[in-house]
């Protein structure tokens, strides 16, 4: 058995043994879900499977496994302790409707210990305790199918109860080698424990698997008057496995019916795994991460285990910011966007504390790009985009980072001077003695950001360690101040985009709407506009999409555009609340953030009832697409910026 077992090898025997057990290998989702708003990234490996797990025929069949991209946003301003990361790798394996307890558990005993050689001692496992209220029986059948396992490899596995956290620290381990827990712990669903989940959504009890680094982990301060026990924080035990038995749905009256199929949702950190494998639970010391902690090292001269925090955020943070990018998602202001501003500017700050010099992000980058590249292509597909946009955020937020601390140490050192009037005028009583101001202004929080780019969290954590308490919600009220009027300027800039109100404008403006359609429907819905200037002689339309359309996607665009202004139809213009608006789906808008509260939405439809274009916009329109006159051709598509193409077209 390989001892030095890495993360990439410790996935690939994961999947060969899941393949060789009937399974389809799927490849992973993006991070950011597809025709899900309801969450902004893909935080587990079933989230993209729930219509199949609800029945739904998968055309891969009825046993699928994977190695899924995660991100949990949360976690965020977590990173910095041994476990947390937001991005993360979940090996998974599901059976919809097919197998059952029987098999899942064996397979994944099996794997971790004749597969990645683990040793059978030090697994621990949890079932359901089982709901009374819920009318839902405790897991008898996990337990017996446990105690096999176990005894095949020696153990004699005995099953004893914990019920809540809280009792697990009265009672401890007792004996055990399998525990009982309550839903709180050993239940789960999108949204935690039964009580939390809303009508509709599916779960059910789930089992476990806990690796046990030993004794002298149990480093959580609570633990010195308190028993350790698996599920609990106590630093000795870490989760490296959950199979659910997903055959439950919530009904509207909270009472919970089975589905017509029984499911398995199987989820395995692989970095947490790939540390088990280590026996050391720090995951940045796993291969996949040691390596950009080792690159860490050698730029910054400094040792890992003296910088443990601002290490582990920067490995974490270039690591997700790579992979977000990866699937598209550019640092930006709003939404998925923002979160990787976030990951790449609270990096550039701790590499900044250890004196990384600036212009070694691209090279982290890179880093990360050949751990992946061989499972996951599209880094390497993606390379260029995402080293330049990494180096471009890293090169903005360098510029404004120094007096950006540099206003922080102003602002907190600022001091309020109690002043007396004196014949009228204001004047500095210097008998009273200055008092240290322990707040950062909602005004100083919004100046960091405008003109500084410390996005609020950014700030906020900073302001905490000095001790400092932020006005948040004064903050708020700025920024909804701000946006507005940015509003307002995006729509002047946005007339401005017109040359003037002519006819021929005016066709070219509706042919620019068919044109985002078009490329919407060949490239994905990622595509939006970026940018729009049009003249009495042709259209220039910015876009957000990574690479190159090819000759061959713009022709089809192209005859989209010909096909709407063939078939001719009329332009309707519709006022409806933005909240309505951005819940229809078929309704195309670049920044929604950016428009007033009621909204302006144009539809192409064509006279064979066919939907060309939906989209918000302030106009002006044809009437009929019939009215634009002559052929549309694009006679130029080109980079304008990272991330954004640039369309010439003309109407002949
Ligand atoms: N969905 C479960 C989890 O996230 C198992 O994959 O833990």
């Amino acid at each position: 058995m390989n001892q030095n077992m890495g993360g990439n090898e410790i996935r690939q025997k994961y999947l060969e043994f899941m393949r060789k057990n009937g399974h389809a290998i799927i490849p992973s989702s993006a991070l950011v879900p597809e025709n899900d708003p309801t969450t902004l990234f893909t935080s587990s490996g079933m989230q993209p499977l729930i219509p199949y797990l609800m029945g739904e025929a998968h055309p891969k069949g009825v046993r699928l496994a994977n190695s899924q991209k995660c991100f949990r946003a949360n976690d965020l301003e977590e990173v910095g302790d041994n476990r947390h990361t937001t991005f993360f790798e979940m090996l998974g394996n599901w059976s919809l409707g097919d197998y059952f307890k029987k098999e899942q558990l064996r397979w994944f005993f099996t794997y971790l210990v004749d597969e990645v050689g683990l040793d059978p001692n030090r697994i621990y496992v949890t079932v359901f305790a089982g709901d009374e209220k819920l009318g839902i029986p405790a897991d008898e059948e996990s337990v017996l199918l446990w105690q096999e396992l176990f005894r095949e490899k020696g153990i004699d596995a005995k099953a004893v109860h914990i019920g809540t956290e809280e009792r697990g620290y009265e009672v401890g381990m007792q004996g055990g080698r399998i525990f009982y827990y309550d839903a709180g712990k050993n239940w789960w669903s999108r949204s935690g424990k039964p009580e939390n989940m809303p009508t509709g959504e599916i779960g059910g009890p789930d089992s476990e698997v806990f690796y046990d680094f030993g004794p002298e982990y149990a480093t959580h301060p609570i633990f010195k008057d308190k028993a350790p026990h698996p599920n609990s924080d106590s630093g000795q035990f870490l989760e490296i496995g959950n199979s659910v038995f997903i055959e439950y749905i919530k009904q509207a009256d909270g009472s919970f019916t089975k589905l017509p199929q029984r499911n398995v949702d199987f989820g395995g950190g692989l970095e947490r795994i790939s540390a088990a494998k280590n026996g050391d639970p720090d995951v940045f010391k796993v291969d996949l991460l040691a390596n950009v902690v080792r690159q860490i090292e050698s730029l910054s001269g400094k040792k890992y285990d003296d910088n443990l925090v601002a290490f582990r955020v920067i490995t974490d943070h270039i690591r997700g910011a790579v992979f977000m990018i990866g699937d598209g998602v550019l640092p930006g202001n709003e939404q998925q966007g923002y979160f990787v501003r976030r990951l790449l500017r609270r990096a550039v700050r701790f590499a900044d504390d250890l004196n990384i010099k600036a212009g070694e992000f691209a090279n982290l980058a890179e880093g990360v790009i050949s751990t992946y590249q061989n499972h996951f292509v599209n880094l390497t597909e993606k390379r260029t985009e995402i080293i330049e946009a990494i180096a471009k955020e890293e090169e903005q937020f360098r510029k404004t980072l120094e007096s950006g601390m540099k206003q922080f140490s102003k602002i907190s050192l600022q001091i309020h001077l109690t002043s007396t009037e004196k014949d009228g005028k204001k004047v500095i009583d210097k008998s009273i003695p200055p008092i240290k101001i322990k707040a950062i202004s909602a005004q100083n929080a919004f100046d960091l950001y405008t003109t500084y780019g410390f996005p609020i969290e950014l700030t906020e954590e900073i302001a905490e360690e000095k001790g400092l308490v932020v006005d948040r919600k004064g903050f708020e009220t700025l920024m909804e101040e701000h946006r507005a009027k940015s509003r307002a300027g995006a729509e002047q800039k946005f007339k401005g985009g017109l040359a003037d109100h002519s006819e021929k404008v005016v066709q070219y403006h509706t042919a620019t709407h068919l044109l985002l359609a078009g490329l919407r429907k060949e490239l994905g819905e990622h595509v939006h506009q970026a940018g729009s200037n049009i003249t009495g002689e042709r259209l220039r339309f910015d876009f957000t999409h990574p690479d190159k359309v090819e000759r061959d996607v713009l022709d089809r665009v192209e005859a989209f555009v010909n096909s709407a202004i063939k078939t001719g139809g009329e332009v309707t213009i519709e006022m409806l609340p933005k909240d309505v608006a951005q819940e229809d789906q078929t309704i195309e808008a670049s920044f929604w953030d950016r428009y007033p509260d009621e909204v302006k939405v144009y539809t192409m439809k064509g006279n064979d009832g066919a939907t060309f274009s939906r989209e918000l916009c302030g106009g002006p329109h044809v009437k009929r697409l019939e009215e634009i006159k002559g052929v549309f051709k694009i006679v130029k598509e080109e980079s304008s910026s990272a991330g954004v193409r640039r369309i010439k077209g003309i109407i002949e």
